[in-house]
């Protein structure tokens, strides 16, 4: 394909900060989409954290249109590539201890609404060559509802840049107070039921779907629930309406930070060909948490957002059911309080058996991955998740429910999938605590009964490639589609 200028406008961007999947992607699509040949830039807020991880910065733009005065333009590179990075730097809204959409106690920053629209308007400058750059976007790609503004404030212009807008997650929506319109200084003309309002609020999420030349979410299954109301959370019908401009593409995963031969994080590299390295970061993981030194003893992991979607009260319901299969089970995760107390009581009756982590811990994050013999992700909803993925290429077998981008890549261990040697994980199907029961029971009798199906679920996992190449180049089809969408009005 031709090679365009784009623009990939993100919230958050590993490494340099990150809650969750949306930075790995933001941190590792560009990369492959360069490697077609695009000129592909990053920007993202300049947030005190960081801007310390991205040295060395220089100041490219201290002139750019419609931003609050003193806004700076720092350009560096994404780390380990050659991708230009800018940094929206505006200290009064970013330069702050705390997360980049909570403080330290785990409260929205009040001014969010403030922050993320100064944010999506000098991207909306940089893709319209009117921040001092002489680059001009073809396309802009605009991620989740922090940049859910910049779709609807570019349609404004006659001679302006495709626009492509990728739904990460739609449980967080950017939605405020309809006074947030005049607030925010935005037009008025985006403020009607096919624009900017959605339930008498204001959405930043709703300016991206409503707006954008083309969508797309992160897996084919999901790009399927989201048109329904058990998913849409409101927005299955202009989503169903749109159908035709949104795309399911899968997430890919960066394999340079996540291979079991390669990772500095472990205390033994291994890989499918010698996999004795897999048992020496299984006894490492077990001294970390103060487990019983037991090779044979099946170890189930965790590691996510302590949060709704991903079905940690589900887990909690297990635990019981855990300890008296004799399993030992190590999460790690920060989010809701209520799922970080009971989790860690839940260690503290079963010292020994159950390790908890409570807090955000890159490395560890990595060390489970490699130790765990099982990985869970019981999500109620899971546009794709990343975690499932860097399991299989762990040699670690994925208990999953049969949603989203779950379904999309892990194969269950049934008859027919075992006897076609394509089995990966085991699935479960409602969202109830039995049905994980069963599905854990599974796991754990495969694992203590029938080692050759077990190292057949492991080597058929590794062998798996998520690689970004085939994900690319479907985003590559979807921004020529999109300029032409844009074309037709
Ligand atoms: P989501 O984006 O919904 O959080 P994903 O599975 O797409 O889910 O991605 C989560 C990413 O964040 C993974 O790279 C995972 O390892 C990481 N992660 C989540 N919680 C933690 C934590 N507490 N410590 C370290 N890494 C974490
Ligand atoms: C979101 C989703 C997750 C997905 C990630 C990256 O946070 O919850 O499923 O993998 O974004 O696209």
């Amino acid at each position: 394909m031709a090679a365009h200028n784009v623009l990939f406008v993100a919230s958050e961007v590993a490494p340099l900060i990150k809650t969750g999947g949306l930075a790995d992607v933001a941190g590792s699509l560009p990369a492959a989409l360069k490697a077609q040949k695009q000129d592909i830039r990053v920007v993202m807020p300049a947030y005190r954290a960081a801007l310390a991880n991205a040295l060395p910065l220089s100041i490219v733009s201290l002139n750019i249109a419609g931003v609050p005065e003193g806004t700076r333009l720092l350009e560096g590179r994404l780390p380990g590539t050659s991708v230009k990075l800018y940094l929206v730097d505006i200290p009064d809204l970013f330069d702050r201890d705390g997360g980049p959409y909570v403080d330290a106690a785990g409260h929205d920053w009040a001014d969010n609404p403030e922050r993320f629209a100064a944010f999506s308007r000098t991207a909306c400058a940089i893709a319209l060559d009117q921040a001092g750059l002489d680059w001009r976007a073809d396309i802009v790609h605009c991620n989740d509802w922090q940049s859910g503004l910049v779709p609807a404030l570019l349609s404004r212009h006659a001679d302006r840049p495709a626009t492509v807008f990728t739904i990460h997650n739609l449980a967080y929506q950017g939605h405020f107070g309809s006074y947030m319109l005049h607030q925010l200084g935005l037009p008025q003309d985006l403020w009607h039921m096919g624009g900017l309002e959605f339930h008498g609020g204001l959405s930043f999420m709703k300016g991206g779907i409503a707006y954008s030349d083309a969508l797309s979410t992160v897996s084919p299954t999901y790009a399927q629930e989201i048109q329904t109301a058990a998913y849409g959370y409101g927005f299955e019908g202009l989503l169903g309406h749109r159908r035709e401009r949104l795309r399911g593409i899968l997430n890919g995963v960066d394999y340079t930070q996540w291979s079991p031969d390669k990772d500095p994080h472990l205390s033994a590299p291994y890989s499918a060909k010698d996999l004795s390295g897999k048992a020496a970061n299984k006894a490492a993981l077990q001294q970390h948490f103060g487990l019983a030194q037991e090779a044979d003893t099946p170890l189930i992991g965790l590691v996510g957002r302590l949060a709704e979607q991903k079905g940690i009260d589900l887990l909690l319901a297990n635990i019981e059911r855990i300890k008296s299969l004799g399993a030992q089970l190590v999460v790690l995760g920060s989010g809701d309080k209520y799922s970080q107390t009971a989790l860690s009581q839940a260690a503290a009756t079963a010292p020994g058996q159950i390790g908890v982590h409570i807090g955000f811990n890159e490395g560890l994050a990595h060390r489970i991955e490699a130790g765990v013999d099982m990985f869970l992700m019981p999500s109620r909803f899971e546009p794709c998740g990343l975690n499932q993925i860097y399991s299989l290429k762990y040699g670690t077998v994925p208990i999953v429910r049969y949603t989203g981008g779950l379904a999309d890549t892990v194969v269950d261990a049934n008859e027919a999938n075992l006897a076609a040697k394509t089995a990966t994980g085991f699935h479960f199907g409602d969202a109830t605590a039995a049905e994980l029961t069963h599905a854990i029971e599974r796991a754990v009798g495969m694992y203590r009964d029938h080692n050759d199906l077990w190292q057949q679920l492991i080597r058929t996992g590794m062998k798996q490639d998520f690689s970004w190449r085939n994900s690319a180049k479907q985003y590559l089809e979807l921004y020529q589609a999109a300029l032409q969408w844009r074309d037709q009005g």
